[in-house]
């Protein structure tokens, strides 16, 4: 038997597979497939306080080993989370952590105060990493003093667990993660989309309403490790690695590079059952190595 268990501050995770927020609906969507309490937790969909629309159409679009996407934090709201989704993934037998958005520090407070108050969040993770957004989101993950505002706010108003959710659209990352330690971060989980774009040259348009989006998937892996490596260096709050985990193998080799903990986004695009699977390959990873805990195993690169 290998132990997959890890914890994040004062809360633990049965096993260290999570779902990327915005790729795994609010888990109810994939219960046809698996049980989702496999999971060592499901990040919801990004909520804001408001509904919003997200942003007009076409808004993803293909590219060589990953998409683009300019979905906008479409989503229903705190209300009708509360009312409507609220009493489904409160009885999941795993993490459910929130992912909140805003336009303001207030909306970021106003969200982590409700979720709060809900009970059975098991932690909020803090998106300012949108790129998809004009107000919020990236604006704040891209600049040190706002960074910094937001996190403030919201660890003073919030006493669980807080992972705060890196852009990786900058030239420095580590200041960023070293920006959310300081400010009392529980966790940094990295990276949220890439800024991209892509052209459709029949048409010469833009293949995306917004011209750019966020790049995902196997494209951004190398991108995605690297900066897990470099944040891990500098701080010594776990780290939760995403971006391009499509196997057990990627997974891995996040791990090694300092990541207590993974998120698996687009691949449950292409196969629902991705993440369970890349638990299953985890495990049989360790066996095969005979390595009894997973935590054998965190930033292992570095102590080479
Ligand atoms: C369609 C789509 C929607 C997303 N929505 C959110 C979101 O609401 N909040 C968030 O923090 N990240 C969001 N993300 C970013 C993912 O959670 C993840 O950080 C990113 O896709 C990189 O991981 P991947 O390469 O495994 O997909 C979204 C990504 C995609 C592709």
């Amino acid at each position: 038997m290998v132990n997959l268990g890890i914890s994040i501050g004062n809360l633990k995770f049965k096993n260290p597979v999570l779902t990327a927020s915005g790729t795994f609906g609010n888990g109810t969507e994939f219960e046809d497939f698996f049980d989702v309490s496999r999971l060592g937790g499901i990040i919801l969909k990004g909520t804001t306080i408001e509904p919003r629309e997200g942003n007009p159409y076409p808004r993803m679009a293909e590219t060589p080993s990953g998409m683009l996407n300019t979905v906008g934090l479409q989503n229903k709201g705190m209300d009708y989370f509360e009312r409507n989704i609220y009493p489904k993934v409160s009885l999941y037998k795993t993490n459910v952590i929130a992912n909140i958005n805003g336009s303001y520090i207030e909306d970021y407070v106003a969200l982590a105060e409700r979720f709060d108050k809900l009970g059975k969040i098991a932690a909020i993770e803090l998106n300012i990493s949108c790129p998809n957004v004009k107000m919020g989101g990236m604006v704040f993950g891209t600049d040190p003093a706002s960074s910094r505002k937001v996190i403030r706010a919201v660890r003073e108003a919030y006493s669980g667990t807080l992972i705060v959710k890196l852009s990786p659209n900058v030239t420095r990352i580590e200041d960023f993660a070293r920006i959310a330690e300081e400010e009392g971060a529980d966790a940094i989980s990295l990276i949220n989309t890439l800024l991209g774009m892509s052209i459709d040259i029949e048409s010469m348009k833009p293949s995306l309403s917004t011209i750019t989006g966020g790049l995902s998937g196997p494209a951004v892996k190398p991108v995605a490790l690297r900066m897990v490596w470099q944040c891990a260096r500098a701080v010594k709050v776990p780290i939760i690695g995403i971006g391009g985990i499509m196997n057990a193998s990627d997974a891995i080799e996040f791990f090694l590079a300092g990541a207590s903990a993974v998120q698996v986004g687009t691949a449950s695009f292409i196969d629902p059952v991705s993440s369970v699977r890349i638990l299953e390959g985890i495990e049989k990873y360790l066996e095969e190595k005979k390595i009894g805990d997973i935590k054998e195993i965190i930033g292992l690169i570095n102590s080479i």
